[in-house]
């Protein structure tokens, strides 16, 4: 007789769920912000920026959906290496460094909010972002939980305005030449390499697994899914917008989609894309700050983090702490102010942690051969998973195309989780 059974999520989620969450996180303010930028890099070729990005982020999801058919559970790239490595310092590394990467995207995401802001009203950017900030963060602490039902009704409006901005631009298909490519193709992979924080996202799909029905046969289906429709959406937007203004001056807008959509159409879809933009984003930075206080929460009441930060407000019952210490992180980064190298020193912790799941993936098909994998890579010489290595080979090639500032800094991001590691070990006696 089994008796003081612990408690677990309850599991709700089905496929269809899980797409949908799936689409909601990936699609959000990058590609309403950071087209412009990519555009100015890869020129009329922006299309083949995307595909490449949604490429490399192809063979990573496949890997954390066979990862995912092993190990559904949360925290899960700090499972995945852990166990691949069998490195705590590197485990917990991974798992600072995608900390980073959730708080930092929130100031990417409200300087692009502040962009659109700027357009619409003048209001100067890093007031912007920081008010923004500033807001959500309050929003945070008064306890709006994991609002999804808001989430879903936003993930409609900024689709829409994607549809929309593809719809204007039907009638202009075929105005340009998409191959021209003015910085090379070298132009084309550093716009691959800002435009994948467009596709970031669809690793959570592998977080929240402890809440979906048979997620080993579910979460991988969900993972190829969304990365792909995401891929055809993204794909029409970059063609259609260098079809409707010319790269270069989408490059220096900094409402590159609404001003896309008013070169053709008028001052009022200027408006109505910018207001679109302006929830878009909003609500991205929303989730991110969410995101990163739950994340900072969890590690912490996990005892990998000093426990002060899992403290619970008494009245809100939200975790507070770490909500204000989410919010002044992603403050600081708003001073850099420009979102190419805010988003880019994003994409660099981004990609540190896809080559590290890519890499489990690949190991414990030799350490834990006879895990069960519910799914299991396709194209594989003997037990080597081929994608796995295509996913690490593109993450380098992308990595060196960002930015070197980005990559000194994002660097200096990931050594600084060592000795931390260290120093809470011995002060805060944390567990891992
Ligand atoms: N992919 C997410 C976005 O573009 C992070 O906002």
């Amino acid at each position: 007789m089994k008796i003081n059974k612990k408690p677990t999520l309850k599991r709700t989620i089905n496929l269809f769920t899980l797409t949908m969450y799936g689409i909601g996180i990936i699609l959000g303010a990058g590609i309403y912000a950071l087209i412009g930028k990519s555009a100015g890099m890869a020129g009329n070729s922006l299309w083949l920026s995307f595909l490449i990005a949604s490429l490399v982020g192809g063979f990573t999801g496949l890997s954390y959906a066979e990862l995912v058919s092993m190990f559904p559970k949360s925290a899960a790239e700090y499972i995945y290496v852990k166990n691949s490595f069998k490195n705590k310092v590197l485990a917990f590394s991974v798992g600072w460094i995608e900390i980073a990467a959730d708080v930092i995207s929130a100031s990417v995401v409200a300087i692009g909010f502040a962009g659109y802001l700027y357009a619409l009203t003048g209001v100067p950017i890093v007031l912007g972002a920081l008010g923004l900030i500033l807001v959500l963060s309050l929003i945070n602490f008064w306890g709006i939980g994991k609002s999804t039902k808001l989430n879903v009704i936003f993930t409609v409006i900024e689709l829409f305005g994607l549809l929309l901005v593809i719809f204007f631009a039907i009638p202009h298909l075929g105005s340009v030449n998409y191959m021209e490519m003015p910085h090379g193709f070298s132009g084309v992979l550093g716009a691959s390499a800002l435009i994948f924080f467009a596709f970031i996202g669809f690793e959570d799909i592998a977080n929240i697994t402890e809440e979906t029905k048979d997620p080993k046969k579910i979460a991988p289906k969900a993972l190829i899914f969304s990365i792909a429709i995401t891929t055809v959406i993204y794909l029409l937007v970059a063609i259609s917008a260098v079809s409707l203004a010319p790269w270069d001056s989408l490059a220096d807008s900094t409402a590159p989609l609404a001003y896309a959509v008013s070169n053709k159409i008028g001052q009022n879809a200027f408006l109505l894309l910018s207001i679109i933009a302006l929830f878009a984003t909003a609500n991205t930075v929303l989730i991110l700050l969410i995101v990163g206080a739950r994340q900072i929460y969890g590690m912490s009441n996990d005892g990998s983090l000093p426990k002060f930060l899992s403290r619970i407000h008494p009245k809100r019952r939200t975790p507070w702490i770490s909500v204000f210490v989410v919010m002044l992180i992603a403050m600081a980064f708003v001073f850099l102010e420009n979102i190419t190298i805010v988003a880019s020193i994003t994409d660099f912790a981004t990609f540190v942690v896809f080559f590290f799941v890519n890499a489990a993936a690949i190991i414990l098909r030799f350490t834990m051969p006879k895990l069960k994998r519910e799914f299991r890579m396709p194209l594989n010489i003997g037990k080597f998973p081929i994608i796995s290595f295509l996913g690490i080979l593109t993450i380098i090639v992308l990595t060196f195309h960002l930015e070197p500032l980005t990559i000194l800094i994002g660097f200096l991001l990931f050594l600084t989780a060592i000795p931390m590691y260290y120093v809470l070990r011995k002060k805060s006696g944390i567990k891992i």
